[in-house]
């Protein structure tokens, strides 16, 4: 094997499409995919690759240093796509400790490991560091986050991710290390845990649920397709400057209210209900304490370096991300069981 790439997180939403493309992109590579499986992890994600001869899967816990250290001595890793780490801002008002001691201890718990293994040879690797744009915080109704926003973050999530972006960059400054940062926009598409707004919606849709909208749905987000996302991580883990911060959106603004009226109106036409029936399920609930009120990236930078851009427009996107949750019932009704009720329950029926 010409590289030893390691894959943290790969067993999550954006994890699983980036092991999937490298894996079959790079057969001439190893990836090693390590993932704790929490309750967002999901092998099943990934099921199409348990033959190929390049991929290994590891169960373990960033937040454990020995044992990232001992697979950096079991393994010539040359280079980390660090994705790992608690994604749901919801869940980080509820309980930050997790987010804490996983994105940002477990990011420098990585850090040392590469340091360590990679010390006085540096040619050839990167630390790859996936962040958010959550980091600069809360926009008006005017401007864009270009790479140089000033870090705001206003959640225990973003404030998380925000720090270990900080540790990353002074790992470059301070040590040397090969590092390199993109923050990007929100995602969606198949995979993603239905805690999150859009399969949250299409699931509640379909079982003809409340669809849980916080405050007045006046919230604005930058969407941008997984696979989207997946690609520009390969080209700024192959091309993208060492020590450089790229921003990736999807120049796709939407409140969240509209959104909600579209992935309504194809759900309609999906399950061949009457046009309305599924806006009917709108329920406006009590807003995310500290909610933001908008985020768009400026995306030029990785467009004009990297020649990166979205290849899908939002209502493609959408129309296969409903499509892909309609066809994968198991894998919903799977996650949606067990302890992801009790979650369900605490966050919005309690409410
Ligand atoms: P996800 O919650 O779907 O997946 C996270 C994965 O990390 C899971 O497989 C989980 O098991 C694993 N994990 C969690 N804690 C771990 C630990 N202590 N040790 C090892 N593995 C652990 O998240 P996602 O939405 O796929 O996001 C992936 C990354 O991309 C995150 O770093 C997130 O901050 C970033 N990001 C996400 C979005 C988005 O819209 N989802 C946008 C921008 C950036
Ligand atoms: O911007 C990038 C970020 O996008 C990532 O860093 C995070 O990991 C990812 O979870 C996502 O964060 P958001 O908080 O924007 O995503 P979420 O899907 O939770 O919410 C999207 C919007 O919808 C937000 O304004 C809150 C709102 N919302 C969310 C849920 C779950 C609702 O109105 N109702 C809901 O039930």
């Amino acid at each position: 094997m010409k590289k030893t790439i390691l894959i943290t997180g790969g067993a999550g939403f954006i994890g699983s499409h980036v092991v999937r493309l490298f894996v079959n992109k790079y057969p001439d590579c190893h990836i090693i995919n390590l993932d704790a499986l929490t309750y967002a992890g999901n092998l099943e994600n990934l099921t199409d690759l348990d033959q190929s001869p390049n991929y290994t899967f590891v169960k373990a816990d960033i937040r454990d240093a020995e044992v990232i250290d001992a697979l950096f001595e079991k393994y010539p890793i040359t280079g980390v796509c660090h994705l790992a780490a608690e994604s749901h801002v919801d869940r980080s008002i509820a309980e930050p400790m997790a987010f804490i001691t996983t994105n940002i201890i477990g990011t420098v718990n990585l850090l040392n490991a590469a340091r360590k293994a990679w010390t006085g040879n540096f040619e050839g690797k990167r630390f790859y560091h996936i962040s958010t744009d959550e980091v600069y915080g809360s926009l008006g109704s005017e401007g864009f986050f270009v790479e140089t926003t000033s870090y705001d973050p206003r959640s225990p999530y973003s404030a998380s991710k925000a720090s270990s972006d900080h540790l990353v960059r002074a790992y470059h400054h301070t040590y040397g290390l090969p590092i390199v940062i993109t923050n990007c926009s929100n995602n969606y598409g198949p995979n993603q845990f239905p805690e999150k707004l859009i399969p949250l919606a299409i699931n509640n849709i379909k079982y003809m649920k409340p669809i849980p909208v916080y405050g007045k749905g006046e919230n604005i987000r930058d969407w941008l397709y997984v696979v989207d996302h997946a690609r520009a991580i390969d080209m700024v883990f192959h091309d993208g400057k060492i020590g450089e911060t790229y921003n990736i959106g999807g120049f796709n603004e939407w409140t969240n209210i509209s959104l909600i009226h579209t992935l309504c109106e194809i759900m309609d036409r999906k399950m061949n209900r009457a046009p309305g029936t599924s806006a009917s399920l709108i329920t406006y609930v009590k807003d995310r304490a500290g909610h933001d009120l908008r985020y768009a990236i400026d995306a030029t930078k990785i467009q004009r370096e990297l020649g990166w851009e979205p290849s899908l427009q939002f209502a493609e996107g959408l129309e296969k991300t409903v499509e892909w949750y309609l066809d994968n019932e198991e894998w919903m009704t799977r996650i949606t069981t067990g302890k992801y009720q009790e979650y369900y329950e605490g966050q919005y029926v309690k409410r």
